[in-house]
């Protein structure tokens, strides 16, 4: 079980420069350029209806979840990774149930994501979180990386 602190990200915080360089460094080394959201990190994060949670050991930051709500209804995780050292560990599966309750607050009715079928961890985490496949995406990451976009109801439709 994951023993790392879930926060927040606050813009106006002490140590929130030194936090989003840290993700930045995470998302460099795990995301191809082209998915990366590196050099736009701040300007996301400025986004009024984006949120931001990182896992926090001793200082460190183990991993990242950016969530973002175009509406009032529907949510996306845009952003999922955990560092190298810390993965294995429950650090992904907390950051996410927690993005998803930030949705469930919100009243978000469904939580949306696109992932590559080819990120076996990423899909068995969310599918293990309850997202279910909706369809493939092709060339959703380039020509040919398609993307699995899957969901998550978070109220009954009956
Ligand atoms: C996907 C990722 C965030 C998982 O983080 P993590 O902290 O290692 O995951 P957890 O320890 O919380 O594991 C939770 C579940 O994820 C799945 N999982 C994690 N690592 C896995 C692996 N190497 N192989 C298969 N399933 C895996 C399992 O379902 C696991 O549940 P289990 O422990 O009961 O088997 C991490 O591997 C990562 O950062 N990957 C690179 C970035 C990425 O692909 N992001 C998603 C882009 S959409």
């Amino acid at each position: 079980m994951a023993e790392g602190l879930i926060c927040q990200l606050r813009r106006n915080s002490d140590n929130c420069g030194e936090v989003v360089e840290e993700i930045v460094r995470i998302e460099k080394r795990v995301f191809p350029k082209h998915e990366s959201l590196a050099k736009c990190f701040e300007q996301e994060l400025r986004k009024h209806n984006c949120g931001l949670l990182f896992s926090e050991i001793g200082g460190d930051v183990a991993g990242y979840v950016m969530y973002s709500w175009p509406s009032s209804l529907c949510a996306s995780i845009t952003k999922l990774a955990v560092k190298e050292n810390y993965r294995r560990q429950g650090h992904g599966e907390a950051l996410l149930k927690a993005a998803i309750e930030k949705c469930r607050t919100r009243n978000i009715q469904r939580v949306s994501l696109h992932v590559d079928p080819s990120r076996i961890p990423a899909v068995s985490l969310y599918k293990k979180s309850g997202f279910l496949v909706d369809t493939l995406v092709q060339g959703y990451y380039s020509f040919d990386r398609d993307a699995y976009r899957m969901y998550l109801d978070l109220v009954e439709t009956n």
